[in-house]
C-alpha cells in the first residue's frame, strides 16, 4: 500500500477554502449541532480548511505533514489554543503541564518526566491489575453494568494510587461524580451560553466554581497529608514536592495542586474512555473478541496478568491501538500561531487558531484501508512502518506529546486482559450508544453491558 503525499508544487495561496457560516456567528451553530460530523464535512474542502467561529479565524488541518509541522517541526511557533485559556479551564488545572507555556512548562516537564519513565511505570502495573481484580469482586455474572462508569471509577483509583500513592477510593466516587458534572460546560465551548457562563456570574458559572472548590478540597487534602508525613514515596507527588528552583524555592501548594489536578484530569478520563470504547468495539465484533480471549487464555492460563506479559499480549495491544484510532479520547488538538507562518502552501497569520483532529485523520482512507472498520489485525509492523507518523496521533506529538502515553497503553492492555479473562461483555439490548464530544470523546449515556462468565 502506498500513502498519498502532499503536492508540494502547488503555489502559495492566501486563503484556503472552507465554510463561511453566518455573518455574526460564523460556523458556530453548525459546529454545535454535530461537531464530529462538521469536522468530517470540512475535510471535503481540502487538507487545509479555513473557517470562522464568531470573530475567531480557525484553520483545520487534515494532512499528517501539516500536523507534523505544527506539533513537531515548528512547535515553537505555536501556543496551546485559546480554549485552554478560558476561565473555566484555568480554574480547573491552573498552570499545570497541559496548559503552561514557555520556560515554566519546560521546567515542569523536566521535573515530571522521570516519574513517567518506562521503568518506574512498570511498577504501577501491579496496582492496575490489583485494583481491577478488586473491582471484579463486586461484579455478578448476568448483571447489567455501565462499563463506562466502571472504567472511570477504576481509572481514577489507579491514577490516584500510582501517582500520589494515596488511596482515595472512598473519595474517588465523589471526585468522579463532580468531575463528570464539571466537564459538562466543555461539551461545546463555542456556544453563547458557554461564553457567558465563562465570564459572567450566571447560575452555570456559580455551579462550576462551587464544584471546582469541592474538588480542590480533596486535592489539597492529599497534598497536606503528603507534606505532613514527608517521606519520599518515589511517586510523582514526592518528586514535585522535593523539586527545587535554582534559588532553592519549592513549589507552592497552589502549583502542586495545579499539577495534581492536571494529572487527575488528563490521566483518568482519557484512559477510561479508551478501555470503554474497546469493550464497545469488542462486543460488536465477536470474531475479534474470540481472538482476544484466545490470546489472553494462551498467554496467562488462569493467572493474573503482569507487566512481563505485555510483550506477549500483542493482539490485545492491537485492540487498544485500533480503539484509540476509531474513538480517540482526545479527538481534537488545538494551537494558536505566534507568528505568521505557512502551512500546506497557505499563509496563516499570527494569532490564528489551528485545529488538528485525530477523529478525522484516523479515518482518512488515504492512510487506513476500510477506515471505519474495526480491524485490530491491521496493526502489523509492516503497516506501522509505512504509516506517516502523524496519520495516527492519539497521544499528540512533538514536545507537548502526552507524558502518560506508556502509562495509558499499559493500563488499557492490563485492564482488558484482567477483565477479559473472567467475563465476556455483551451489549445490553435496546440502547443506542451515542457519542458525546465533550472535553474528550465520551459515550453520551454510558455503555450498558451484560456480564457473561467465561
Ligand atoms: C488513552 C489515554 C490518553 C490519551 C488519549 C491522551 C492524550 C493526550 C494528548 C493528545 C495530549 C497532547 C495534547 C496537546 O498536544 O495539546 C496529552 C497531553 C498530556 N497528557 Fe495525556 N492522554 C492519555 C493518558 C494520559 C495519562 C494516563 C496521563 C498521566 C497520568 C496523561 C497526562 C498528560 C499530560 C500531563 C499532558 C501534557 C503534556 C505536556 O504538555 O507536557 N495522559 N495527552
Amino acid at each position: 500500500m502506498s500513502f498519498a503525499g502532499k503536492n508540494v508544487d502547488e503555489p502559495l495561496r492566501s486563503r484556503p477554502r472552507g465554510p463561511k457560516g453566518g455573518l455574526i456567528l460564523g460556523v458556530m451553530p453548525e459546529f454545535n449541532r454535530d461537531s464530529l460530523a462538521f469536522i468530517m464535512r470540512c475535510r471535503e474542502y481540502g487538507d487545509v480548511v479555513q473557517t470562522r467561529f464568531l470573530y475567531v479565524t480557525a484553520y483545520f488541518l487534515y494532512h499528517p505533514d501539516d500536523i507534523e509541522y505544527v506539533l513537531s517541526t515548528n512547535a515553537r511557533n505555536f501556543l496551546k489554543s485559546m480554549s485552554l485559556r478560558s476561565n473555566f479551564f484555568q480554574r480547573l488545572v491552573g498552570n499545570g503541564l497541559v496548559t503552561s507555556e514557555g520556560d515554566f512548562w519546560r521546567r515542569q516537564r523536566r521535573l515530571a518526566q522521570p516519574a513517567f519513565h518506562r521503568q518506574r511505570i512498570s511498577a504501577y502495573g501491579e496496582v492496575m491489575v490489583e485494583y481491577t481484580n478488586r473491582a471484579l469482586e463486586s461484579w455478578q455474572a448476568g448483571e447489567t453494568r455501565d462499563i463506562h462508569q466502571d472504567m472511570m471509577r477504576l481509572a481514577l483509583q489507579i491514577v490516584v494510587k500510582t501517582l500520589f500513592n494515596a488511596d482515595v477510593s472512598q473519595d474517588a466516587d465523589a471526585v468522579g461524580q463532580i468531575l463528570s458534572k464539571i466537564v459538562k460546560p466543555f461539551s461545546s465551548q463555542a456556544t453563547l451560553k458557554w461564553i457567558l457562563d465563562n465570564r459572567l456570574p450566571t447560575p452555570g458559572h456559580r455551579t462550576f466554581h462551587r464544584q471546582a472548590a469541592e474538588i480542590d478540597k480533596v486535592v489539597y487534602k492529599i497534598i497536606a497529608e503528603r507534606r505532613a508525613n514527608n517521606r519520599d514515596q518515589g511517586d510523582l507527588l514526592s518528586m514535585l514536592l522535593q523539586a527545587q528552583d535554582e534559588d532553592g524555592t519549592q513549589m507552592s501548594d497552589k502549583q502542586l495542586r495545579d499539577e495534581v489536578m492536571t494529572l487527575f484530569l488528563a490521566g483518568h478520563e482519557t484512559t477510561a474512555l479508551a478501555v470503554s470504547w474497546a469493550w464497545y468495539l469488542l462486543a460488536n465484533h465477536p470474531e475479534c473478541e474470540r481472538q482476544f480471549h484466545r490470546e489472553v487464555d494462551e498467554v496467562l492460563s488462569s493467572r493474573l496478568p503482569s507487566v512481563s506479559d505485555l510483550p506477549k499480549l500483542k493482539y490485545t495491544e492491537a485492540i487498544a491501538k485500533e480503539a484509540l484510532r476509531l474513538y480517540p479520547p482526545a479527538y481534537g488538538i488545538g494551537r494558536q500561531a505566534v507568528q505568521d507562518c505557512e502551512i500546506g502552501g497557505y499563509r496563516v497569520p499570527a494569532g490564528s487558531q489551528v485545529f488538528m483532529f485525530p477523529w478525522a485523520t484516523h479515518r482518512d482512507p488515504r492512510f487506513f484501508s476500510e477506515p471505519d472498520s474495526f480491524r485490530p489485525e491491521r496493526w502489523t509492523e509492516e503497516f506501522v512502518g509505512q504509516l506517516p507518523k502523524y496519520a495516527y496521533f492519539p497521544f499528540g506529538g512533538g514536545p507537548r506529546a502526552c507524558i502518560g502515553n506508556y502509562f495509558a497503553m499499559m493500563e488499557i492492555v492490563l485492564l482488558l486482559a484482567t477483565i477479559g479473562q473472567r467475563y465476556r461483555l455483551l451489549l445490553a439490548p435496546n440502547q443506542s450508544v451515542r457519542l458525546y464530544p465533550a472535553m474528550s470523546l465520551r459515550p453520551r449515556d454510558g455503555i450498558k453491558v451484560i456480564l457473561y462468565p467465561r
